[in-house]
């Protein structure tokens, strides 16, 4: 194992929320999960790609029987402002109906996905359905929504890092930061 600190990347301004402060709280949701759970089966719906890494990191915090699928929503193209309504890019596969589902998700903005989301797979009637987000900018919301469970409540900036990208870029940091103004520009 490497003993050193690896460097802040260059295209962030501040560290918002560092590595070991993920992994703490990654443990404390697990088991808030465990207590709202106990030991029933879950089904949990990642939403891709932001919420790879957590929903990854996450999963490993719990013992329970677990059944994973993934959706894809395209909202945001590669700018830092939603695009307009959100859309299903790729469906589940798992049938839910009936299932404890759990749906992941990076980060909680102005809600239109996961209002979305929650409602498509509501009418799909689940036993029961929660929602899990690591992040939730709570002033930004344009429809009223909130999750379960909540990772880190943070301000209104655009943030990457552990999952959350910018054009794709810099979900493989450790930590979440704070992109430089200078590097929020379309390529
Ligand atoms: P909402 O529909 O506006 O709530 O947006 C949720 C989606 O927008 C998340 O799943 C992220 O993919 C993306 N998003 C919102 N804020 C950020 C951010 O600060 N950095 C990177 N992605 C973000
Ligand atoms: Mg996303």
């Amino acid at each position: 194992m490497a003993a050193s600190t690896p460097a802040l990347h260059p295209d962030i301004e501040t560290v918002l929320v560092s590595e070991e402060a993920i992994r703490q709280r990654v443990r404390e949701l697990g088991a808030e999960l465990k207590r709202v759970y106990g030991s029933e089966e879950l089904t949990v719906i990642a939403l891709m790609n932001g919420a790879i890494l957590f929903t990854a990191d996450l999963l490993r915090q719990i013992d329970n029987p677990v059944r994973l699928d993934c959706i894809r929503i395209s909202s945001y193209g590669n700018a830092t402002e939603s695009q307009g309504k959100p859309k299903l890019v790729h469906s589940l596969t798992l049938d839910v109906t009936d299932r404890h589902v759990l749906i992941v998700d990076d980060i909680l903005d102005t809600g239109k996905t996961l209002a979305l989301v929650s409602g498509m797979i509501r009418g799909l009637q689940p036993a029961s359905l929660r929602v899990c987000v690591l992040l939730d900018k709570k002033g930004r919301r344009q429809v009223p929504f909130e999750a379960d469970f909540v990772g880190f409540v943070i301000p209104d900036k655009f943030v990457v890092g552990y999952g959350l990208d910018y054009a794709e870029r810099y979900r493989n940091l450790t930590s979440i930061g704070v992109l430089k103004a200078e590097r929020q520009k379309s390529p």
